[in-house]
């Protein structure tokens, strides 16, 4: 087995679901146990490690020109509950791998190089996806540390804090030009490099993602005795607004206009009782961020519809609403330039998926490598990326990394 299989599958195991399904969520303990095992791998192999307040980590080549602006790559090791063993952690034990193999063939960067580990990139526990990267671009304030909670309840600072990661939040924070340039490498999460055997694809746009959550406020009672001309129950309100959601992501004209209900909470959730308050939060997203809000004033409205046909109140919030990113000419070109150099095909495609590349290109000059996987799964035990594809991304990833660093 290459190296980089057989870390993937040891960083498999740092896992709180038996194999093959994967949950590791930020700052649990198979999270901190997988951090520790990662920062030894990066030591070993000579790099300088920094963590910051919130637990971004970074592990850097030291350059013979430290001085200028670092070529950086990197993803994220969280993984949501019961998925597979390859989004994110690709991109970082295949960040390592791409600068051990750079320096295995004696290569000394004139840019350092900068591998980054970012936190949370899953929003499973704060409810909010891209977290550390999100700090970093100045996105998300630094206020989020008292305001965001866990799923238990917890502030960000005092869930951060028990893992170790103490400080002021405004350390995390990176100003533009810190880096030169970012590439992530990852699987595509979807069928398209498989379908058409394209070994390589290369990002030149982000999806625009949207969430939202939305309370429904109903009448509970007892299911037996209100009778239906009196109901005016809060789940069956959800059902119909998750429904218009769908025709309204149908209806937009592109394929690449998608929404989902993702979560349905009911209170009080007993067989016997009328619903009588709801949340679900709502997933949408497009590469177009003018089609994705018009599709948000569509569900706008639909709440404001609701009120009146089922007697509810509904009050709605943005948990997150991203513009698209555009990837950069340069990074494209040069990842571009690999491919051809190697005689290695290659696409150039969107990614609809979000990625802390999203952020980063807020920062800096940004793309992405994407790598087929076995029918385009992803966030399921049966995530799978052959040996082979991912040894081309991470060649791709290394010589990219070299000429951007040179
Ligand atoms: C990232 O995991 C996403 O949901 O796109
Ligand atoms: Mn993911
Ligand atoms: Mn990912």
């Amino acid at each position: 087995m290459n190296r980089i299989d057989k870390e993937l599958e040891t960083l498999a195991a740092f896992s709180d679901a038996p194999a093959p399904a994967v949950t590791r969520v930020v700052f649990s303990e198979q999270d901190l146990k997988a951090r520790a095992w990662l920062k030894r791998l990066c030591e070993a192999a000579g790099l300088a490690i920094r963590e910051d307040a919130v637990g971004n980590t970074f592990f850097r080549w030291q350059g013979t020109d430290p001085a200028l602006p670092a070529v950086a790559t990197g993803s994220h090791i969280d993984a949501i509950p019961h998925s597979g063993r390859y989004d994110g952690t690709v991109g970082v034990l295949g960040g390592l791998e791409a600068i051990r193999s750079l320096q295995a063939t004696g290569f000394q960067p004139r840019r350092s190089i900068e591998l980054i580990l970012f936190t949370s990139e899953e929003p499973t526990r704060f409810g909010l996806g891209c977290l550390g990267s999100r700090l970093m671009s100045g996105v998300l304030p630094t206020s989020a540390d008292a305001t965001l909670k866990g799923s238990d309840g917890a502030t960000l600072n005092e869930v951060r804090t028990k893992a170790g990661f103490k400080g002021n939040l405004e350390s995390t924070l990176l100003k533009p030009g810190h880096y030169d340039s970012f590439v992530e490498l990852h699987i595509e999460q979807g069928p398209l490099l498989e379908a058409r055997r394209v070994p390589i694809g290369i990002v030149i746009a982000i999806a625009a993602p949207a969430s939202m959550r939305i309370t429904i406020e109903g009448q509970g009672g007892h299911a037996g005795a209100v009778l239906m001309p009196e109901r005016h129950d809060a789940f069956l309100a959800a059902a119909e607004l998750a429904l218009a959601l769908e025709a309204f992501a149908k209806s937009t004209g592109s394929v690449d206009s998608v929404a989902t209900t993702g979560v349905c909470d009911i209170h009080p959730r007993a067989i016997n009782s009328i619903p009588s308050r709801v949340v679900i939060e709502a997933d949408i997203r497009d590469t177009d961020g003018d089609r994705r809000d018009r599709m948000i004033v569509s569900l706008e409205q639909a709440c404001v519809n609701m009120e009146a046909k089922r007697g509810v109140r509904i009050t709605r919030e943005f948990i997150n609403r991203d513009a698209p990113a555009q990837c950069d000419p340069r990074i494209v070109g040069t990842v571009a330039g690999v491919c051809d150099a190697n005689g290695i095909a290659h696409d150039r495609m969107v990614s609809r998926a979000y990625h802390d590349s999203l952020f980063m290109a807020k920062i800096c000059p940004a793309s992405m490598i994407f790598i087929p996987c076995y029918k385009g799964f992803s966030h399921r035990p049966d995530e799978y990326a052959s040996p082979e594809a991912i040894a081309g991304g991470v060649k791709v990833l290394a010589e990219t990394l070299a000429r951007l660093a040179c």
